[in-house]
Formats: C-alpha cells, structure tokens, sequence
C-alpha cells in the first residue's frame, strides 16, 4: 500500500525521521551508561534518587517520544511511493536491526524499573556490555539504508 499524496512532502518526512533517528539514539547511548553509575551507589542513597529522577525524565521526555516519531515517519517513508523495494536485501535487515533496537529500548525501560524499585541485581560490567549494543544496532542500520549493500 503506498499514499501517492506523500510524494511531495518526501524530504520533508526523511528529515524528520533522521532528526528523531538522532534524538532516539542519544538517548538510547546516554541511558545505560546512567545505569552503570546507578549501580554504583547505594539503594536509598540521595544519589540513587537523583538518577532515578534522570533515568525517567530521559526515557520518558526523550527516547520514547523519539522513538514513536522514529517509526511514524518511516511508516509514512514506507508508504511513500516508489521508496521501498521490498525484496531489497538491505531493507530486511534494517528492519530487523530496529526492531531489535525497539525491543531493546523494552528492555531498559524494564531495567528502570529495577532501579526505580530498588531490586536491580544486575552489574555495572552489564550495562557496560548493553551500552555497546544499541551502537552496533546503528551501524548496521546507516549502513544498510545508505550503502544499500
Ligand atoms: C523505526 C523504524 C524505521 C523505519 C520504518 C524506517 C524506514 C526508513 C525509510 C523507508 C527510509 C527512506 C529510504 C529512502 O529514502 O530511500 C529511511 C531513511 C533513513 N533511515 Fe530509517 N527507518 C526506521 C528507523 C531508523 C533508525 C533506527 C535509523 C538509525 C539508527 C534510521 C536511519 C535512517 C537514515 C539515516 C535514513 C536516510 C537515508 C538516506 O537519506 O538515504 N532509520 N528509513
């Protein structure tokens, strides 16, 4: 299905998705890295409260709004004529590459959770690890959309 009345707001729409695109992955780097230092100070600490303030305001006022933007503009992108050549290789596997960054984007928001409530048990060694993940995920992503290998 495409929407032929897309067609001359095109640059307009790409532009947006990256702008969004840009403010998701900030936060999507920024949030772990809180997590890290979080695990370093003691539940119930003023400095646990502190990042417990952070984590919220970051994914709540930034990664998801960003996120929603992310994927409404590149559905419309999608349904934009003449965009989207579905048996490309390239744009399955940025598709799955984001779907995965959307099901991590989950995972961290359940992992504020943890923290939120005191019960996080993981390592700073952990989010240290998940940290590198999202920066991965964006890699492969550019590559596949711009490169078109
Ligand atoms: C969330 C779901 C997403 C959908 C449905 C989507 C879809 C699309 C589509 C259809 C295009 C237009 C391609 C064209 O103009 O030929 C596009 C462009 C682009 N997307 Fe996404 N995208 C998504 C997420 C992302 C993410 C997470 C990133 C980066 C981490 C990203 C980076 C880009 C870039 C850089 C472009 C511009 C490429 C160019 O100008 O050639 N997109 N996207």
């Amino acid at each position: 299905m495409v929407i032929s009345a897309l067609t001359p707001f095109y640059p307009w729409i790409k532009a947006f998705h990256v702008i969004s695109v840009i403010a998701w992955m900030s936060g999507m780097f920024y949030l772990p890295r809180l997590y890290v230092y979080h695990c370093e100070v003691r539940p119930g600490s003023a400095e646990s409260e502190r990042f417990k303030v952070m984590e919220r305001r970051l994914l709540r006022a930034i990664i998801n709004p960003a996120m929603i933007s992310t994927w409404t503009f590149g559905i419309l992108l999608v349904l934009t004529p003449g965009v989207i050549d579905w048996s490309a290789g390239w744009w399955h596997v940025k598709l799955a590459a984001v779907i995965l960054m959307s099901v991590l984007h989950g995972e961290f928001s359940r992992w504020r959770r943890d923290f939120l409530n005191d019960r996080n048990r993981r390592s700073a060694r952990f989010y240290r690890i998940a940290n590198e993940i999202p920066t991965v995920l964006m890699i492969v992503i550019v590559i596949m959309v711009i490169v078109r290998p």
